[in-house]
């Protein structure tokens, strides 16, 4: 069994990637949705206490979704926030939390997310949270939606990501923005995908899956 992730550093992690979303900001290069998110993402975390760490959300929670991964432990580690996270994959605290869906056997073994911000989480907020998706090699992601607006940053593996109806294929380094209760879909293709996310406005309803994968 993997030891528990340090506080410290689940907050390398969170660091990187504000450090990152900071920096997108002072590059002025993204759509001005983006650029309104990433500093509402910003502006939220100043607010949260990362001086008192839920340990019970800093347990490795053995995921079988870190063994999708191997393949990302020899990427490259010149990515801050790939270098702040690739060595604790296994002691993240991954979860999947959806029943799993006949249409798509195995789907709640191949993804997660590791949430390192949020209503459950190590660091405490009810107003944004912050983490890494996981989703295994040749996976789909199925079609759904939530009311929080979503902020994914791909760190590695290029993937199909689809939002409504609308295709494309985004590679490491890609801002993406899915609005709220705007549908999406992700689908892998022979890389597993990671991504850190970040979630704000109603951040305590889950997503919904639609019937169709869109
Ligand atoms: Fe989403």
């Amino acid at each position: 069994m993997p030891s528990a992730l340090s506080p410290a550093a689940a907050l390398a992690v969170i660091d990187a990637i504000r450090q990152h979303f900071a920096q997108r900001l002072a590059q002025k290069l993204e759509t001005p949705a983006l650029t309104a998110e990433l500093a509402k993402v910003l502006t939220l975390l100043e607010n949260v206490d990362f001086t008192q760490p839920d340990a019970a959300h800093l347990r490795a929670t053995r995921h079988p979704v870190i063994t999708q991964l191997k393949s990302l432990a020899a990427a490259k580690m010149d990515d801050a926030i790939l270098a702040a996270c690739l060595p604790h994959l296994a002691r993240l605290p991954w979860r999947y939390s959806y029943d799993a869906r006949a249409d798509h056997p195995g789907l709640e073994t191949r993804m997660a997310w590791a949430e390192l911000v949020g209503p459950i989480a190590p660091f405490k907020s009810q107003r944004v949270c912050l983490g890494l998706t996981a989703i295994g090699p040749h996976t789909l992601y199925p079609a759904h939606i939530h009311p929080a607006v979503e902020t994914y940053l791909v760190l590695s593996g290029t993937a199909r990501w689809a939002m409504n109806d609308l295709a494309q294929t985004h590679p490491p380094g890609t801002l993406i923005l899915h609005p709220s209760n705007v549908v999406h879909v992700m689908q892998t293709d022979t890389e597993p995908l990671l991504a850190a996310y970040a979630w704000t406005g109603d951040v305590k309803t889950l997503s919904h899956y639609l019937e169709r994968d869109g």
